[in-house]
């Protein structure tokens, strides 16, 4: 052997053993492959009390402090649930103006919500997640899913409707897709943040089995099935305790019930009191309303509830650091999920992939609400159509405003654009603005730039939508809401269920003119309709993003047959809502803490006006037509009888009776015959998004166990399951009822 070999072997086994003994060295905490609770508790132990401190609280607008020290990294948040927010300022709200920040708009939560199926949520989250990922976001400031108790909420378009159980099914996918990407995502906001209006200063009044029946499931499933790694701690308060810090909402039920072992985020400006940060759930302060960098002495941050005044409240024995040590290790664990999580990927930002995805998650949404006469789909293709379309709506960008979700897109395709781009050689597209809503557009520094001034008066602009549409074969009105304070829009309420604008006035002077007029509603809420019966037909799309014009061309051309389902009620009058008939709701801004009842208890939703002879909704909950139509065959259980542990399983066959395929939503519902508390007619427990082509039939199966059967029983604190009968209702609507089965849970 060669001296030189030799020198090379002798050489190599000393690097090697050198560096058996350096990985030896490696500290538990940076050691990816030990058990994440090891890293957990080796790194706080190697941290210094200010060291601690300083990790809990906010460093910037939108990024908290790591260990510099031991080369633990910052942790960066994001907004939010449609897309990844421009950047911004170090302390301020204001985007910095960077140039390579631009995203991709994806439908607002309402509309993935619509489509029904995991499926598409899982996508949506794989892909929003994945253009956090690129951003070097580690905190998805989202989802939301606070129950749609109101039609005048300006955030509902932000959440996944009325129904605890599709939102809790609906937002677990999406949590699984974005946290693939080791980004962490926030549920928010929790909880019970049901209106804006007065949201910080709203104590809600809520009975334990309304908070446990219908507004915790949602978060619940986030929590126990989606293993959400952070919660956002909601403005309002809970038994006159604010929600961001809230022994109840976050120690008893979050933390002790559901076994939560993430971290409790406030809200931005959420926080309001030291003591109860420190020993009631709390574990990451954000945004309390200081101005760190300009309009305080030093950084304002260190003078966080959860900063110095902790770090004094420790240092002179008024408190023990018991509950600091708890905060940590729950930063720590989302820190080693994201930020220090060595698997993830690089993501991306803009691809094709997004665009894609955000057009097939909104065509799966847009939900068909009427169509007589068969009026749709329209022929963009034959030559010599002459289409007029109507409304800012088919113009205006909606993806700026709004409020924290707000976006800077790459692009966003208006209805108008989309439908052009459709229209086929020969097919005319006309356009006339019809009213002038929002002439705006900016947020904080992102601006449309458009410009939609119009010195037209309303007459003029009737006048003109009215003169085109007598001669055109069709007419698409494009309107409903925008993101405006006062439309959808967070920290405001809508003042009425009316469409606003003056657009009633527009669309019952067109239905004078034609009999093709179909209405487009642009929005995240119900509204009202007087006009309905003057329409042929009527599209529910959303806020849809960056290709919402794509997506409406879809739907109208048939390239798309629509299959979206309501996720909530359209009420016809907004005294049909039992939020506003028996609860309470304060649409006028206060100062003091306001006390605002659920009275309504359980009964929101289809959960109330199944309860109504003399009122129907508009538009039912679970409602969506389609292109093509399905038959039921009757409802087949395979056993009359199950006890409490067992289970008992309905089938249905679903045939396309159509000339073209489609995607049914088969619904189950389960109607308690006997309780003894006072249950709704009917409360959903399963869906299916089938997809048959013409002909096809599929045979779609439910199985029922006691989780769909329960009720929450507020004297023993329990979910419970009774004895006796017990209906399942196969339905396409919450009133299209197409067969029930009746079993029995015995002793
Ligand atoms: C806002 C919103 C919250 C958002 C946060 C940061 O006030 O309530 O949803 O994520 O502040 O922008």
């Amino acid at each position: 052997m060669t001296m030189l070999k030799t020198v090379y072997i002798t050489l190599s086994a000393a690097l090697l053993l050198a560096g058996v003994q350096a990985s030896a060295q490696v500290p538990v905490y940076l050691d990816a492959s030990a058990p994440l609770e090891d890293r957990v508790e080796d790194a706080l132990s190697r941290m210094t009390l200010e060291e601690k401190v300083k990790m809990i609280h906010a460093q910037s607008k939108f990024s908290s402090r790591g260990v510099p020290r031991l080369g633990i990294p910052e942790l960066w948040t994001s907004d939010g649930p449609h897309g990844i927010r421009a950047e911004a300022y170090w302390d301020e709200w204001n985007q910095a103006g960077w140039t390579n920040d631009s995203c991709v708009a994806f439908p607002a939560l309402t509309c993935l919500a619509a489509t029904w199926s995991e499926e598409m949520s899982y996508l949506y989250g794989k892909s929003i997640g994945e253009e956090a990922l690129f951003r070097g976001k580690d905190v998805l400031l989202g989802p939301g899913v606070n129950i749609y108790r109101t039609p005048l909420n300006g955030r509902n378009f932000e959440y996944m409707g009325e129904d605890p159980y599709l939102a809790g099914e609906m937002v677990v996918p999406y949590i699984r897709g974005v946290q693939e990407n080791g980004v962490a995502v926030c549920v928010k906001h929790f909880a019970l943040n049901n209106h804006e209006v007065n949201r910080h200063n709203t104590n809600v009044v809520v009975d334990d089995r309304t908070l446990y029946e219908i507004y915790l499931p949602a978060f619940k499933a986030a929590v126990q099935k989606g293993h959400a790694w952070s919660v956002m701690g909601s403005y309002n308060l809970y038994r006159n305790r604010h929600a961001s810090h809230n022994r109840y909402l976050l120690n008893d039920i979050l933390k002790k019930e559901w076994g939560f072992d993430g971290a409790v985020i406030s809200d931005w400006g959420a926080t309001h009191d030291t003591m109860e940060a420190i020993t009631d759930g709390l574990d990451l302060e954000f945004g309390t309303g200081t101005d760190g960098l300009h309009s305080s002495g030093g950084n304002s941050y260190d003078s966080y509830h959860l900063a110095f005044p902790y770090l004094e409240l420790i240092r002179n024995g008024t408190v023990g650091t018991e509950e600091l040590d708890d905060k940590v290790r729950r930063v720590l664990r989302l820190n080693f999920r994201t930020a220090m999580n060595r698997d993830k990927g690089f993501g991306s930002l803009c691809s094709e992939a997004h665009y894609e995805a955000a057009r097939r998650i909104g065509g799966e949404g847009v939900v068909l609400l009427k169509n007589e006469g068969n009026v749709l789909p329209i022929d963009f293709g034959n030559p010599g159509t002459k289409i007029l379309v109507v409304g800012e709506n088919a113009i205006k960008m909606m993806t700026v405003g709004g409020g924290s979700s707000s976006l800077k897109v790459q692009r966003e395709i208006s209805p108008l654009e989309g439908i052009r781009e459709r229209a086929g050689e020969g097919v005319e597209v006309l356009y006339a603005r019809g009213y002038v809503g929002d002439v705006t557009g900016e947020y904080n520094g992102v601006t449309s730039g458009q410009d939609l001034s119009e010195s037209r008066s309303a007459a003029e602009l009737t006048q003109e939508a009215v003169s085109l549409a007598a001669d055109a074969d069709y007419v698409i009105f494009i309107g409903g809401l925008n993101k405006s304070r006062n439309q959808d829009c967070e920290d405001s309420d809508r003042k009425g269920l009316g469409l606003p604008y003056g657009q009633d006035e527009v669309i019952s002077a067109l239905a004078e003119v034609t009999d093709r007029l179909v209405y487009v509603n642009i929005s995240g809420n119900a509204v009202a309709m007087p006009w309905i019966d003057e329409v042929e037909a009527v599209l529910q799309a959303w806020y849809i993003g960056s290709e919402s014009g794509h997506v409406i061309a879809d739907v109208l051309s048939g390239d798309t047959n629509p299959s979206g389902k309501l996720p909530f009620t359209f009420p016809a009058r907004l005294e049909d809502c039992p939020a506003h008939l028996l609860g309470e709701y304060c649409g006028e801004r206060v100062k003091d803490t306001l006390d605002i009842e659920y009275k309504e208890g359980i009964y929101v939703g289809y959960r109330w006006t199944d309860m109504q002879k003399k009122t129907r909704p508009l538009f039912a909950f679970g409602h969506g037509l389609s292109y093509t139509d399905f038959s039921y065959g009757k409802p087949v259980i395979d056993s009359r009888k199950m006890d409490r542990d067992g289970s008992v399983t309905v089938s249905v066959d679903v045939t396309n009776t159509g000339k073209r395929a489609g995607k049914e939503i088969v619904q189950l519902y389960i109607s308690d015959l006997k309780s003894s508390l006072p249950r709704p007619v009917k409360e959903l427990k399963g869906f299916r998004k089938v997809s048959l082509e013409p002909g096809e039939t599929a045979t779609v199966s439910f199985t029922i166990g006691s989780e769909s059967l329960c009720f929450f029983d507020p004297a023993s604190h329990s979910w419970v399951v009774e004895p006796g009968k017990f209906e399942a209702v196969i339905a396409s609507s919450s009133d299209d009822i197409r067969g029930k089965a009746v079993f029995e849970v015995v002793e």
